[in-house]
């Protein structure tokens, strides 16, 4: 019999979707073809620790979505360090006989989907699913994106970006965008420290709302209009899911609407949409993740408006994996189940990094 593939699954980490990650995590860790796959599982805790713990223990209230925490009793404190080729380090007691042959990171926001945590994993010598440190950075950070999504030719939202150090003018802004506005921090997720201004009171308010989070800001017009989510899967030839559709029942989809109220939001899989619609939004969903350097996975984000116009929102490349996430849900219904999807993701990074092996690092002539 083969040897097992030992999967490392990093979760939880510093980020205000600390939680949503443990779900993901567990249900990732359920859905792995144990026939296959061994699960190694390393949990960050919210200082940014890593901790190693067995499979059966790593989490506390995993069933309660309000309590659900890292169990850090009888954890190991590790590392992945350069060249290691994943063999993992206690931080007590020297290299462990532990060795993780590719790596899921199931990490959301700052410190997990912004290239850091990719950054290490490929100096550490290990494959890992997902977008590189490239497609990783530009995903995280909205004004880059957009910058490259235009260059592309993609339809996005009018924005523009602004500096602490030089805030935009309302006079200005409204001018040129109208009223209201979305404005945002540009390195965030989660609706965090995002707020539509209607009046230059709520502006003011909402500028220095997003400046508490980010150095970086952008602010938006706001698009009237349904939002339509596509799920995309693969490297060099991706393909596009079925488009899903999240129904706010509040003022737009924040933070509240994502986590806090059941009530919140609605989520429609497959959308109601005309077959010209989604065929336009899988396309559209195809050339964002390329346009933006994305490998693996990422889940692209749209605005539909009446008249029919589809204007890319943003794209995840790490989308959550909870049982009712749109990702996973998106898949399901375009005939990838769950378990499938998993080993297929594996698969994908293992077939990178091959890849990536073949390039040269040294000049010989
Ligand atoms: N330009 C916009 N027009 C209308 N609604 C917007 C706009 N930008 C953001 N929103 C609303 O805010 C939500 C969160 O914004 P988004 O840019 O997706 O940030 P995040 O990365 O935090 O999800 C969107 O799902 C949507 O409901
Ligand atoms: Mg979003």
């Amino acid at each position: 019999m083969n040897k097992k593939i030992h999967v490392g699954i990093l979760f939880g980490g510093k980020s205000a979707e600390h939680e949503i990650s443990l779900l993901s995590a567990k249900n990732v860790i359920d859905a792995l073809d144990k026939t296959k796959y061994e699960p190694v599982l390393i949990g960050i805790d919210k200082s940014g620790r890593w901790l190693m713990n067995k499979p059966s223990e790593f989490l506390l209230n995993s069933t309660n979505p309000k309590l659900i925490a890292l169990n850090k009793t009888n954890s190991e404190n590790v590392a992945l360090t350069p060249q290691s080729e994943g063999r993992l380090m206690s931080l007590n007691s020297g290299y462990l006989d532990k060795t993780v042959d590719v790596v899921f990171p199931i990490l959301h926001g700052p410190f997990g989907e912004d290239g850091t945590i990719q950054g290490l994993l490929k100096l550490a010598g290990v494959p890992f699913v997902g977008a590189g440190v490239l497609g990783s950075a530009v995903g995280m950070d909205k004004d880059v994106m957009k910058r490259l999504l235009r260059d592309a030719g993609i339809p996005i939202p009018g924005f523009l970006s602004f500096a602490s150090n030089r805030p935009p003018k309302f006079k200005d802004v409204s001018r040129e965008l109208g009223l209201p506005l979305f404005v945002k921090p540009a390195n965030l997720g989660s609706s965090v420290g995002i707020s539509k201004a209607k009046d230059e009171t709520g502006f003011s308010k909402a500028v220095g709302d997003a400046f508490r989070y980010d150095t970086k800001i952008l602010v938006e017009e706001a698009v009237q209009g349904r939002e339509i989510e596509c799920a995309v899967l693969g490297n060099d030839d991706p393909q596009a899911s079925v488009p899903g559709e999240i129904i706010p029942t509040r003022e737009f989809y924040d933070y509240d609407a994502k986590y806090v109220d059941e009530n919140g939001a609605r989520l429609e899989a497959p959308a109601k949409l005309n077959a010209d619609t989604v065929r336009r939004v899988q396309e559209l969903a195809i050339r964002t993740f390329q346009a933006l350097n994305c490998e693996g996975m990422g889940r692209v984000d749209f605005f539909l408006k009446t008249d029919g116009t589809l204007l890319v929102n943003e794209i995840n490349t790490i989308p959550g994996f909870t049982k009712i996430s749109m990702y996973p849900r998106l898949w399901a219904l375009s005939g990838i189940s769950y378990t499938e999807l998993i080993d297929r993701l594996i698969q994908l990074a293992i077939e990178r990094f091959a890849h990536e092996q073949k390039l040269r690092t040294s000049h010989d002539s």
